[in-house]
């Protein structure tokens, strides 16, 4: 079958949804791109793709954002896995990659690397692409997740320099670090989220009645896996750059970098 431009807003109004969420269900699900979809005035679909479309489509209009429903989501410019276990990358966690450049210089550096609550890895794998010499242990609480992350880092190749481990925090990591990089939970429990955020499970996203829990155990601790003048990367909440200075830590505060809006976002902390 083929749809016309008002045949595929008519799609839109009936589900409630943006003509621009609609064509990136279409490139996904005829592997084209956007730029096309967008200028053609005519879109050819067999019948099992119109059903894909209807079917994506209702799941947009109840708010479930298209990163789960087509199953991956670019960070850093490379395309990761996601799923129902596991929180889609957030384009504000691309700073700790950023950051992580500015202070260790030399990219073939063997650097051994922790991402501490990994979900799909990829801030951890994101860094690994760019230091060729360096290792990375992915950690995470849960075992479906670190499956996630496992194929994310056989995807991008680079699964020989990496080691998965099933830890709640620092419970079942046994090495000192030159970077700990970690973006864990921390909303406020009674936090009112967006609809589309509440596909993301709960455990990615909430850290007790004031989204500290996490900081809690991960600052008084992170010391004793890093190596001298190893570094802590750490991602907080648009409130939380004070509190967390505020944790008893052997570490110090270098740097805290934030958001392109404006918004105190990573916290580094090195290893005196
Ligand atoms: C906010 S998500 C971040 C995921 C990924 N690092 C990112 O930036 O997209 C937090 C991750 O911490 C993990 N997590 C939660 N509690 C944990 C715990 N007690 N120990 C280890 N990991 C935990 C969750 O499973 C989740 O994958």
């Amino acid at each position: 079958m083929q749809l016309c431009k008002a045949e595929l807003k008519q799609i839109c109004g009936d589900y409630n949804i943006t003509i621009r969420d609609l064509l990136l269900l279409l490139q996904h699900i005829l592997n084209t791109s956007y730029s096309k979809l967008f200028f053609s005035d005519l879109t050819h679909l067999s019948d099992m793709q119109y059903s894909t479309l209807i079917c994506y489509v209702n799941r947009r209009s109840n708010n479930e954002p298209i990163s789960k429903i087509i199953g991956y989501k670019y960070f850093y410019k490379n395309k990761f896995c996601t799923n129902k276990y596991t929180l889609d990358p957030r384009p504000e966690t691309e700073l700790i990659v950023e950051l992580f450049t500015k202070y260790f210089i030399n990219k073939n550096d063997n650097l051994k690397i922790l991402d501490l609550g990994c979900g799909t890895g990829c801030i951890g794998l994101s860094i690994l692409l760019l230091y060729k010499n360096a290792k990375l242990h992915l950690s995470d609480i849960s075992h479906n997740v670190l499956l996630v992350a496992e194929h994310n880092a056989k995807s991008l190749d680079l699964i020989n320099r990496c080691k998965l481990i099933e830890s709640n925090w620092f419970e079942k990591i046994y090495d000192t670090y030159d970077a700990i990089v970690s973006n864990p939970p921390y909303i406020c429990s009674n936090y009112n989220l967006d609809k589309e955020v509440l596909y993301d499970p709960p455990e990615a996203l909430f850290a007790g009645e004031d989204g500290m829990n996490a900081y809690n155990i991960i600052l008084p601790n992170a010391s004793e896996y890093l190596k001298n003048n190893g570094k802590l990367f750490i991602e907080i909440g648009y409130d939380q750059s004070e509190k967390i200075q505020q944790i008893h830590s052997d570490l110090e505060v270098i740097e805290i970098a934030k958001d392109l809006n404006n918004i105190n976002r990573v916290v580094l902390f090195n290893k005196k």
